[in-house]
């Protein structure tokens, strides 16, 4: 199994879909890592796992550690590191940290959330060897509400100077969230780089979804969200299962039982 690299990625534009899935543990990732181009240690990591309310109170080192957990079981998928909010203030702020998560984590690359405005620092980063992936659309951690983007004509068109700029800056694909599905086909139309969508059309290049919605282990319910499994509902009957088994004696059962 040979790992996966930015070039092919870059190939794939046009050509091949490109699957991804967010990470946060290397047990999943170690199933993601059969299927999946790129996995995306997200910073959705605080609300999937940590309950948070948004993404903004992430810290840096809580995601370093889920990204070198993830990073023991990926031999070939390419592994992207969601930096947090305020952790790309300015260009060397960005750098101090990405080249810190980098060297900690063996990460890939690193995802930074905004557009013109973050293109001067996705610039600096690329030109000091640290690959980018760029986010658009929706924006976690500034935006106030988590609503469809690109309904009205000066958010599309802003939306779209942000894909070009960052596009322009040297990213190596693009996460569009949450954009009306003309606007999601006008950015890919209109940048060289793949674009990767969540609720953002299959006009997109490739696709992301956040594995714990994914799997139906929370009970987020966007509309973008297929549940390809219920593993919630499995969980519960397990866990039913054994505190039942637990309460009548049952378990553990001989063949658990250590005899001399
Ligand atoms: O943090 C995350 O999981 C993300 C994806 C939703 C793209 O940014």
């Amino acid at each position: 199994m040979s790992k996966i690299t930015i070039k092919e990625i870059l190939k794939k534009k046009g050509n091949k879909p490109i699957a991804c899935l967010t990470a946060y543990s290397k047990p999943l990732a170690e199933i993601l890592d059969k299927y999946c181009d790129i996995i995306l240690v997200g910073d959705s990591v605080g609300m999937t796992l940590y309950g948070m309310k948004t993404t903004k109170n992430v810290k840096i080192d809580t995601m370093i550690l889920h990204a070198q957990a993830v990073k023991k079981s990926v031999i070939r998928s390419l592994v992207v590191f969601d930096m947090p909010y305020k952790t790309y203030q300015n260009k060397f702020i960005a750098y101090k940290n990405a080249k810190r998560i980098l060297k900690l984590t063996k990460c890939d690359a690193v995802k930074i959330e905004g557009g013109k405005n973050e293109a001067n620092t996705i610039k600096y980063l690329i030109k000091k060897g640290i690959p980018v992936m760029g986010h658009v659309g929706l924006l976690p951690q500034t935006s106030k509400k988590y609503k469809l983007q690109g309904k009205n004509l000066s958010q599309r068109k802003k939306i779209l100077q942000d894909a070009i700029a960052v596009s322009n800056a040297g990213i190596f694909a693009l996460v569009i969230e949450c954009v009306v599905e003309s606007l999601a086909r006008e950015i890919t139309k209109n940048i060289s780089v793949p674009t990767i969508g969540i609720g953002a059309s299959k006009h997109c290049d490739g696709q992301i979804l956040v594995i714990d919605d994914m799997i139906g282990l929370n009970s987020v319910n966007h509309r973008f969200v297929k549940k390809y499994s219920n593993i919630k509902r499995n969980i519960d009957e397990a866990v039913k299962n054994y505190c039942n088994d637990v309460k009548k004696r049952k378990f553990p059962f001989s063949q658990n039982v250590y005899k001399q």
